[in-house]
């Protein structure tokens, strides 16, 4: 990426990002994704005295946290001489640069020069903020102007689901990850013998999708899984899908346990979410991460639950990471969609009428 020196009369350029120090240019232009959350990091990794650089849609970021517990998500890009602020240190609760030590507080601003201690620096001596969220334990930035708010997880604040965190999971393309999260059809084939039955793929019965001001949600599909959820016992599952943006997603599943000399195990408000978010660092490169929520009783271990997760992701990014072109198709014309995909046949158009054009392809 190539930055600029910053102009002395203000952005002069009409780009979608006259953000000081950079070129217009640079990077990803697609609106809808610049003014949309991203994840960029867990929430535990961004602690007081660390920095924590990141990339999003090819621009480099940093992150960090600070007394106060807020956080703080950064052009990595320092104002003076263009050097990478993730590269110096906290100090009394401001980033210092590593080059010739600038000082910048939480409201970005240079509060001390070293090689002039005594001067108030100018008012342009300042780090480049975006907009940051700490949020069901994701670090969430908006390199734009946020055109609507983090989407609901409702159990994150629901205390009769245990909450666990998994992943990061290295996926190609993002859209490619989400629309694999949304499918049940690829269950017996990448998942045998965890959430499908390889020798007896389940026929899938025709479900709806309705699209709303939050995205497209799904009506119940059923599936039979050996090792549907943490408890390793075979299960029933009733999928319900939601698309809430363009790269979040989330799960539930109803849970009917299959195995009748287990059946006591269970309980008919059992129920397995998870929400998922994929961290778009270049058209074709993207981080999953995730959030599992899940109500039984006894509760399974963090490590079950993980230990699981890994597994499944694994699977899919063996499979969806060969998927070519890797930018997803969204004119409908390419590829074939059957009834079955009705969820990903709506997950592709929704993403074309809302005009999404990185990372994906047949969208001009
Ligand atoms: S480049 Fe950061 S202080 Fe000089
Ligand atoms: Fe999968």
């Amino acid at each position: 990426m190539n930055y600029v020196s910053p102009n002395p009369s203000g952005p002069s350029s009409s780009g979608p990002n006259p953000k000081p120090g950079l070129l217009p240019s640079d990077g990803c232009q697609d609106q809808v994704l610049l003014n949309d959350w991203h994840v960029v990091a867990f929430s535990e990794e961004v602690i007081y005295g660390k920095l924590h650089p990141v990339t999003l849609l090819e621009r480099d970021l940093v992150a960090w946290r600070d007394l106060e517990g807020q956080i703080h998500v950064w052009e990595d890009l320092c104002i003076h001489r263009g050097a990478r602020l993730s590269k110096g240190f906290i100090q009394d609760n401001k980033v210092v640069c590593p080059y010739h030590g600038w000082n910048y507080d939480g409201s970005a601003k240079c509060v001390l020069m070293p090689a002039a201690p005594q001067e108030t620096p100018l008012k342009k001596a300042r780090a480049i903020p975006h907009h940051a969220q700490d949020k069901y334990g994701f670090i969430w930035a908006c390199i734009g102007t946020p055109a609507r708010a983090i989407p609901e997880f409702a159990e994150w604040d629901d205390p009769s689901y245990q909450k666990v965190t998994c992943g990061p999971y290295p996926f190609r393309s993002g859209y490619r990850a989400v629309e694999n999260f949304v499918d049940p059809t690829h269950f017996p084939f990448v998942h045998a013998g965890v959430n499908g039955v390889f020798s007896d793929p389940d026929p899938i019965a025709p479900y709806e999708v309705h699209e709303s001001e939050e995205g497209l949600s799904s009506t119940e599909v059923r599936v039979t899984q050996p090792y549907g959820d943490p408890r390793g016992v075979p299960v029933i599952s009733y999928y319900s899908y939601k698309l809430m943006r363009p790269l979040v997603a989330y799960l539930k599943k109803r849970l009917v346990i299959s195995d009748p000399a287990r059946e006591a195990e269970g309980n008919p408000n059992d129920r397995f979410c998870t929400y998922l978010t994929a961290q778009p660092v270049d058209e074709v490169t993207s981080i999953v991460r995730i959030v599992c929520g899940t109500n039984f009783s006894p509760q399974p271990s963090d490590a079950d639950v993980r230990r699981r997760q890994d597994l499944v992701y694994a699977q899919d990014g063996a499979i969806v990471d060969t998927q070519r072109p890797e930018r997803i198709p969204v004119d409908l014309r390419y590829e074939l969609h059957h009834r079955s995909d009705l969820i990903g046949q709506k997950y592709r158009s929704w993403l074309k009428n809302m005009g999404v054009t990185y990372g994906t392809f047949g969208n001009l």
